[in-house]
């Protein structure tokens, strides 16, 4: 009997030492890109907002540089719940819903304030939740900035593209993009493009200037156009599992940090599309060409096709939102 009141008092002890010292909730942040880009200032600024509100009850873990998962594997292994957070490109969701193509389309936004006023808006904010029948949740979106193409060649016009082979993420709008101009788009992990360029094993590829910058990319690019043709931005995204199990006052807290966080990284992009464009601009590895309105005209009539040819899967209504947050 003593035995059984000394075992059952050993219990209760251990169940309360338990909940008194529960294990934080963990948040794996997973992503490919460097440190010091906007998604890697935004993703460490996160982890340390909840570390200075939250310390023991959440923690967020962050994994660079495709360290964890690459953005291909990403979004299943949150559904498996191996990894909570993710921001990949927008250009990455298609296998989970078509709609979000309407940030690839070339040519569509002017600048990022028109990006900035659309994702904000109605239509923006709502495409926010096309994930939700797959189980995964739209946090808020971050911006990243305009793509530039790249080479080994000077590239002008539609012309000096044909023909050769450019890496592009995975995303049909964007292989229509580059077969619009008789290009060869090659869908390869982000984790490969510098090596691919190394090695000359393609020709070119399609990337904003922090991503040129901070992986490298303009140290294997002779010539780097500044052609600001399409989008690279993201969404953080969560399992809906993972989101909806979390404690409400909890959950609150978390998306207040990652709000706080998503403007800390809005300000990175800002800054970082200036900075590191002039970085390469200042730097003797790669030229920056810049092209006339005629020529930049010639790409805008080869690639807007491209908007008809995806206006059944993205719906035509969805297309002129977007390009109304031009004005
Ligand atoms: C890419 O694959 O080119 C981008 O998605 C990388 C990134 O996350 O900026």
């Amino acid at each position: 009997m003593r035995f059984l009141t000394v075992a059952a008092t050993a219990l209760a002890l251990t169940m309360g030492a338990q909940s008194a010292f529960a294990a934080p909730v963990e948040i794996k942040f997973s992503h490919v890109v460097a440190e010091n880009t906007p998604k890697g200032q935004m993703a460490n600024k996160f982890k340390q907002l909840i570390a200075e509100r939250l310390a023991g009850k959440v923690e967020v873990k962050v994994y660079p540089n495709s360290q964890l998962f690459g953005d291909n594997k990403v979004l299943e292994a949150m559904l498996l719940g191996d990894v909570q957070m993710a921001a990949p490109s927008l250009s990455k969701f298609q296998k989970y819903t078509k709609q979000l193509q309407v940030f690839d389309l070339p040519f569509l936004f002017k600048d990022m304030a028109a990006v900035e006023r659309f994702q904000q808006g109605k239509d923006g904010q709502k495409l926010l939740t096309s994930l939700q029948s797959k189980g995964l949740v739209g946090l808020g979106y971050l911006h990243n900035g305009m793509k530039q193409m790249s080479g080994y060649a000077p590239i002008r016009t539609p012309n000096d593209a044909s023909g050769k082979k450019f890496r592009i993420m995975t995303s049909d709008v964007l292989q229509a993009q580059f077969e619009a101009v008789d290009a060869v788009p090659l869908k390869k992990p982000f984790s490969e493009v510098f090596t691919l360029l190394q090695t000359k094993a393609i020709d070119g590829a399609e990337n904003p200037w922090s991503n040129l910058y901070s992986k490298k990319f303009f140290e294997v690019q002779p010539y780097i156009t500044e052609t600001n043709h399409g989008l690279l931005d993201y969404m953080v995204v969560t399992s809906a599992e993972f989101w909806t199990e979390l404690d409400d006052d909890l959950r609150v807290e978390v998306k207040k940090a990652l709000d706080e966080a998503i403007a800390f990284g809005n300000e990175v992009a800002a800054e970082k599309s200036e900075a590191d464009r002039q970085a390469i601009i200042d730097s003797p590895r790669s030229d920056v060409v810049s092209i006339t309105d005629a020529e930049r005209q010639q790409w805008v009539t080869a690639m807007k096709p491209v908007w008809k040819q995806f206006e059944g899967e993205i719906g035509k209504e969805l297309i002129d939102a977007a390009e109304a947050a031009n004005n």
